[in-house]
């Protein structure tokens, strides 16, 4: 079973991490005959690969995924607590991840790590690398990777300009935020966000780019599956 929260948690104690999993789409542009988070990767369902590297995080209070309302593919295991809390997009499955971080005894000043179920191949030191930059700062931040390719501006299926690559990032997740702000973030956001940071940003804060690896993709496309395969047999290496 997964470690229960203390049920309310001691004024001036200092904050605690968690991390929230939202694994509750339906990965409708992967090709798969079920949601991608359940696509067998090496042998094990796509989701326990991200599992195994947050379960090497030993600073985590508790881990919570979220999946859709009457999903029993995944059950709690080791280290994880599974909550049937999504909702019909990626925000809301957060926003109510959150809001059972909330009743189980998170505070507001507690630190959550927000991560996509579908980046499978984040590694335990890549988490640590965040939480490391982000644990002292006032807003906290993201992984993210610098543009290497060019960008083109289509209209028609025609290059209507190219923009200026210079500055710009790739976000990835985890994303790293003080839960009372993330909740009130998301509750101004509304629900078409597609990152915890472009929410918080919306507050006039600035969020921190902390370089992750080009390797962190999101599984989200049919060839994506032979990608992180290939990728994780290299590490067995
Ligand atoms: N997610 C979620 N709840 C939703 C939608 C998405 O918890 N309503 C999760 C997905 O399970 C995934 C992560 O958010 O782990 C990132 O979303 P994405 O890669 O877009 O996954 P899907 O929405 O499932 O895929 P698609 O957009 O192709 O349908
Ligand atoms: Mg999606």
């Amino acid at each position: 079973m997964a470690p229960i929260l203390a049920p309310a948690h001691p004024p001036n104690s200092p904050a605690r991490l968690h991390a929230l999993i939202p694994a509750a789409g339906v990965g409708s542009r992967a090709g798969t005959a079920g949601p991608k988070q359940y696509e067998l990767l090496e042998g094990r369902p796509l989701v326990l690969h991200t599992l195994a590297a947050f379960a090497q995080v030993r600073r985590l209070a508790s881990v919570v995924v979220v999946v859709a309302p009457g999903d029993d593919r995944l059950a709690s295991g080791e280290g994880y607590e599974v909550v049937p809390c999504g909702g019909a997009t990626r925000a809301m499955s957060v926003a109510q991840g959150l809001d059972h971080l909330a009743r189980r005894g998170a505070s507001d000043q507690d630190w959550v790590l927000v991560h996509d179920a579908a980046r499978c191949l984040v590694r335990p030191e890549w988490i640590d690398a965040l939480i490391d930059t982000c644990e002292q700062d006032a807003v906290g931040g993201l992984l993210a990777q610098p543009l290497t390719d060019t960008l083109k501006q289509e209209d028609g299926g025609r290059v209507q300009g190219t923009l200026p690559r210079r500055g710009k990032w790739l976000a990835q997740t985890p994303q790293m935020f003080r839960i009372g702000v993330l909740r009130r973030a998301l509750a101004q956001a509304g629900e078409d966000v597609t990152d915890e940071a472009s929410a918080v940003e919306a507050l006039g804060l600035h969020p921190m780019l902390v370089t992750g690896s080009a390797q962190n993709i999101k599984v989200t496309w049919p060839e994506d599956f032979a990608l992180a395969g290939a990728v994780l047999r290299s590490r067995q290496a």
